[in-house]
């Protein structure tokens, strides 16, 4: 274990600006530094750090503390890893004291490995730059690819001799174990010690902090029959589902753009790179795996695939795809002209022709997706009707609800389709997804089988949970999102005229809820609910209110305002934008969604006002007493009923 005193050393010395910096760009305000939040999604920056107070204050999101705690949120690290990184920055030396034989081994063996690799990529950068034969073979060759050796010495580059054992030989004069020299895969494995890496230049593999993982060494030979590249194996070290290669040096760019170039190996990331495009990861010739969306998705929601023009390639990489979109992240595509690659391409034209070639050839993906197939399809009606059924499939994964239903309708104008067929097929597929869900959930029930999804949604009898707070919520959501928007519907009146009204989401709201005189239950709910109202009557916009909540003091509030918005959050601005063109389809079917909210609150003050009853009931044997109950509770289930009734005429796609 880290000794207190280290500890204390640690704290006092990083600078939390200092250590915040590295991954947000701060700006100085009078003694404060501001920036765009990492811990959540924002345009305008409410990421404060104060150095003076040591530590950093998130007045969008709430997040907040020192320089300690901010490492292990961003990084993901434990309390020590953290602790371990901050003494690294500072050349803070640190002092154990006594930990269990077993982890100190574990951490031991963990630590030779980092130590053998570090060794070998300074000893392999030493071979490039400083022996004849490297710099005539290894040097020479990235010199031919147009590497700079700015950027050769950046992404530590390095050459390994044609030799049996050259670097064998060294580490072990050097006092590295031979068995951990082969845990990572430099020295073979047979009985010959031989080094793996002979005549290849090498790319060392970083993790987040920078520690050599691993290598990917590149042959410099023509012939077919040896590998192009040798890959480190798998380690205690190397975990490959979970690294991504490049984003050490790519990731306070990811935060900065908010957005995140996918490539396919180390040399278009290198070569991006130096033509000033930092943002890119490789995910080395492999699919993505869900490991690695996890990790880009840390740093950004919006991910951008750069393809080369192989068409057979690129359709075999849509399922991956398909799990981002399920990760929730934006996903966008570029295709490169036919025979080039970002490598290629990048070292051909321009920075800015570059820049210019990137954001005006930004596709997002499903609109991509559609236009490969249906080209592919021509117009052989049942190719075409593939096609449907594959595009759905695809946008049925995403999660965010305004976002699906904005594709559906994009879709439906690109495959000239009408909108309803998609969110027929849509539905059907999330249905049975769901259907499936639940059967996982509870086991193979029979009885849950036969039973409608409808029906689960209305009124979910084992989960029936004894309170309101989800239809509070719901409430809250719509008054939050739409509360500024009209409604206009039609009913008739008693002399059977159809009659338009018009009214605020919010004043029908307020209106139904007064009348049935029901109250808020939950206490931040209800603390929401009255300064909302309060709000209201000083005319405020649907912005200003949003604001208001979100930068709450109370933090219940401002964590349950920040949830209840999010989705608007989450969008990229692109999106965002585009939204102003399609009418989101919450916002039409706002009626419908206020006047079910507003139902299955009543639903649910019903249903807990007959447990009420039947609670009494049980408590008294007065003859009269039961007879009253039971007439109250008899109103009640034919009120339950009527509401019910109403609740199912309320169309609402799932
Ligand atoms: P590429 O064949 O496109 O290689 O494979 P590259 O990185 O662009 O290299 P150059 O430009 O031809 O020199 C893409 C990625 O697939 C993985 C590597 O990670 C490579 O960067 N790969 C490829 C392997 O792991 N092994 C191989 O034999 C080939
Ligand atoms: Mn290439």
């Amino acid at each position: 274990m880290i000794s207190k005193e280290t500890i204390e050393r640690i704290r006092d010395t990083a600078r939390v600006e200092e250590v915040v910096g590295e991954f947000v760009n701060l700006k100085r305000r009078g003694t404060n530094w501001l920036g765009l939040c990492p811990f959540h999604t924002e345009k305008t920056p409410s990421f404060t750090v104060s150095p003076a107070k040591g530590i950093y204050k998130c007045f969008g999101c709430g997040a907040s503390g020192d320089a300690v705690k901010f490492i292990m949120d961003h990084e993901h690290y434990s309390y020590p890893d953290a602790l371990r990184y901050l003494a690294k920055k500072y050349n803070i030396e640190i002092e154990e004291t006594a930990v269990s034989p077993e982890y100190q081994e574990e951490q031991n063996l963990k630590e030779s490995l980092y130590a053998v690799n570090q060794f070998a990529e300074q000893f392999f950068i030493d071979q490039l730059w400083n022996d004849p034969k490297g710099q005539a073979i290894g040097l020479s060759y990235f010199h031919e690819r147009g590497f700079s050796d700015e950027i050769i010495k950046k992404f530590r580059l390095g050459y390994a001799q044609d030799d049996w054992a050259h670097f064998t030989t060294a580490a072990k004069q050097h006092g590295y174990k031979l068995e951990y020299l082969k845990a990572v895969g430099l020295t073979s494995s047979g009985e010959k010690n031989v080094d793996v890496y002979r005549g290849r230049v090498m790319f060392p593999i970083h993790n987040i902090t920078g520690r050599v993982l691993g290598f990917g060494g590149r042959t410099l030979k023509a012939d077919k029959s040896t590998p192009k590249y040798i890959n480190s194996p798998e380690s205690e070290i190397y975990n490959k589902s979970k690294i991504l290669y490049g984003l050490y040096f790519a990731k306070s760019a990811i935060i900065k753009e908010d957005n995140c170039y996918l490539v396919e190996g180390y040399t278009d990331v290198i070569s991006l790179h130096q033509a000033g495009i930092e943002n890119v990861v490789a995910s080395s010739g492999t699919s993505l795996t869900e490991g690695q969306i996890q990790l880009i998705k840390r740093y950004t929601p919006n991910i951008t695939i750069l393809y080369d023009g192989d068409a057979a390639g690129i359709k075999a990489s849509f399922r991956g795809i398909d799990m981002i979109l399920e990760a929730g992240m934006n996903v966008h595509v570029i295709l490169f002209p036919n025979g080039e690659d970002p490598d290629s391409f990048s070292r051909k034209v321009s920075h800015d022709e570059l820049v210019n070639f990137l954001s005006t050839n930004r596709k997002d993906f499903i609109r991509f997706k559609a236009d490969i197939l249906l080209q592919e399809a021509g117009t052989d009606p049942i190719k075409r009707a593939g096609v449907v059924r594959d595009m759905v499939e695809s946008i049925a994964l995403i999660p965010d609800g305004i976002v699906r239903n904005m594709f559906v309708q994009q879709c439906a104008l690109l495959m000239n389709v009408p909108e309803q067929t998609l969110f027929n097929e849509l539905n059907k597929l999330r249905r049975n997804k769901l259907k499936e869900k639940q059967k996982k959930e509870r086991g193979e029930s029979a009885e849950w089988d036969v039973l409608p999804i409808e029906t689960i949604k209305v009124e979910p009898p084992l989960q029936l949970e004894l309170n309101t707070h989800a239809q509070e919520r719901e409430i809250l959501r719509l008054l939050l999102n739409y509360g500024h928007l009209d409604l206009v519907y039609h009913e008739k009146n008693e002399d059977g005229e159809t009659i338009e009204y018009r009214e605020k989401v919010h004043e029908m709201i307020m209106d139904e809820l007064a009348m049935d005189d029901i109250h808020f239950v939950h206490p931040t709910h209800n603390k929401v609910f009255i300064e909302y109202q309060n709000l209201i009557l000083n005319t405020h916009t649907q912005e200003s209110v949003q604001q208001f909540f979100v930068r709450h003091d109370d933090d219940e509030v401002r964590n349950l305002a920040i949830e209840l918005i999010i989705p608007r959050y989450t969008m990229s601005k692109n999106w965002e934008e585009r939204l102003h063109i399609f009418t989101v389809p919450e916002e039409e079917k706002l009626h419908a969604a206020v006047v079910e909210a507003l139902h299955q609150l009543r639903l649910r003050h019903i249903n807990l006002m007959i447990e009420d009853e039947k609670k009494k009931l049980k408590n008294t044997t007065d003859a009269e007493v039961i007879v009253a109950i039971m007439q109250v509770i008899k109103n009640m289930e034919e009120m339950k009923k009527r509401l019910s009734e109403e609740l199912t005429t309320v169309i609402h796609p799932l």
